[in-house]
């Protein structure tokens, strides 16, 4: 366990709210200080390294010490350090990664509104939902779906959106308008004997039946991740989003893709949406955008999403939306840099090479007797750790085995991500072989610990 210096634990206790931290907790014996990192390691305040497994939060694609990013920082700021896009005023850098951004996009994309983090891309992304059905005449068309377990940020719409319960207890969340429907976790939903297929046509059903019921009149759009991330790296099954896509299609309901985690090669193509087939009217892009180097998120838009909002400004006297860092100069130029770096160096090419080893790597630990599930594609994946594989029977939540597995790999110098009893895997994009080896051979040997040590103390023999 690394020993933190009392000044720093201290300064701690008294100053920073840790997001998705027990603030009831004493923060100062579990506080990880991380004060530097290269390639796809980071290390801490006392000077131990850990391979970053989850990319931070499933965001620094290019590592933790690309100097191209850097050196383009520091000549921006030095030659526009903040211009805003208001009121007529653009500036070079956003302009260029505007161009570039639609140049990749999945066809039919083709306007950029750009904000500073994946929440407020998602926000913006409802916000026009409703200002395009409200200019196409019909008001009541205004319900945004979602779907249980999706991630979408943790402002007002976008918390509403995520389909976490623990994001909405005691937030009075969701808002008005935002319903959530079925899981796509074949896993966690199918029932006994269901291929994924059969699964995948009656989660389709289940999602026609809940639209008819709520009345498609009133439902303006759905909004998914290609995969989920934080909600378990749900990987939707075989035929899943063609048969969605049909029914939001039938009821004349937009289709909004959020790609803040999918997006720049996650999945193995540029987009979540082209590994899975969607063709989105929305979608919002992150993380990776910048590798996460600095905070950019943008949403773009089909033209027809974007005529009504020329129209609508033409009736209201302004397109009264924007926030004050959207396409900061800095921002933007680390941007673009980084689409530039991924095409320089094949980035896609690097994922093809190397994920087909961490998808071995990741699915061979299906073999152990505590993983009842292995589920991954391009470079990110899960495991799920049960009390026993057959019944797949989970441990008490209240024993917090993924935790414990995930501070077992941090002392031995592997940052991954637990989400409840799923172990999420998320590495920089540059990883190479030799290091998705480093990454499951230390999840391996936390799998030999949870085995030998922590299971036979934890789980009640029955
Ligand atoms: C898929 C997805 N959408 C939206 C968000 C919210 O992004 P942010 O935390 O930048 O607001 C996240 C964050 O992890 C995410 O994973």
């Amino acid at each position: 366990m690394n020993m933190l210096s009392n000044s720093n634990a201290e300064r701690d206790a008294r100053s920073i709210v840790h997001p998705y931290s027990n603030l009831s907790l004493d923060s100062r014996e579990r506080l990880l200080t991380i004060v530097k990192g290269d390639g796809c390691y980071v290390e801490d305040d006392q000077g131990n390294r850990y391979l970053e497994g989850m990319a931070g939060l499933w965001c620094t694609s290019l590592g933790f010490s690309e100097e191209r990013l850097a050196e383009v920082a520091s000549t921006q700021l030095r030659t526009l350090p903040y211009y805003h896009l208001f009121n007529h005023r653009s500036t070079e850098p956003s302009i260029n990664l505007a161009e570039k951004l639609l140049e990749i996009a999945p066809e039919g994309l083709s306007k950029v509104l750009f904000a500073n983090s994946g929440s407020e891309a998602n926000d913006q992304a409802v916000k026009l939902v409703w200002y395009y059905n409200n200019q196409k005449g019909r008001p009541e068309k205004k319900k945004i779906l979602s779907r249980w377990r999706g991630y979408h940020g943790v402002t007002v719409a976008a918390g509403s959106l995520t389909g976490l319960p623990a994001n909405h207890a005691d937030f009075d969340l969701p808002i008005k308008n935002i319903l959530h429907a079925d899981c796509p976790s074949h896993y966690h939903h199918a029932n006994p004997g269901e291929t994924e297929e059969d699964f995948a046509a009656r989660l389709a059903e289940s999602l026609e039946a809940q639209i008819l019921a709520e009345g498609p009149e009133t439902v303006a759009a759905l909004i998914a991740e290609p995969v989920s991330g934080s909600g378990g790296v749900i990987v939707p099954p075989k035929g899943y989003y063609e048969r969605v896509q049909e029914i939001l299609k039938k009821y004349d309901i937009l289709l909004v893709a959020d790609e803040v985690i999918c997006g720049f090669g996650r999945t193995g193509k540029m987009f979540g949406c082209e590994t899975f087939g969607l063709k989105p009217d929305i979608m919002t892009v992150a993380k990776a955008l910048s590798s996460s180097y600095l905070p950019i998120s943008a949403t773009l838009v089909s033209d027809e999403i974007y005529d009504a909002m020329v129209d609508e400004s033409r009736k209201q006297g302004v397109f009264a939306h924007g926030v004050t860092y959207a396409g900061h100069p800095v921002c933007a130029a680390v941007a673009l840099e980084t689409l530039k770096i991924y095409e320089e160096r094949d980035i896609l090419g690097h994922v093809a090479e190397v994920s087909p080893h961490f998808l071995e790597r990741l699915h061979r630990l299906g073999a152990h007797p505590h993983v009842s599930h292995t589920r991954g594609v391009g470079l990110i994946g899960a495991i799920e750790l049960v009390v026993d594989k057959e019944s797949r029977r989970p441990f008490p939540p209240e024993q917090g085995v993924g935790a414990r597995i995930q501070l077992h790999l941090q002392r031995n110098g592997v940052i991954v991500r637990a989400l409840r009893d799923a172990v999420a895997f998320c590495p920089p994009l540059i990883i190479s072989k030799a290091e998705i080896d480093v990454l499951f051979d230390a999840m391996e040997n936390a799998l030999k610990y949870l085995e030998q040590e922590l299971a036979p103390r934890l789980s009640p023999s029955e």
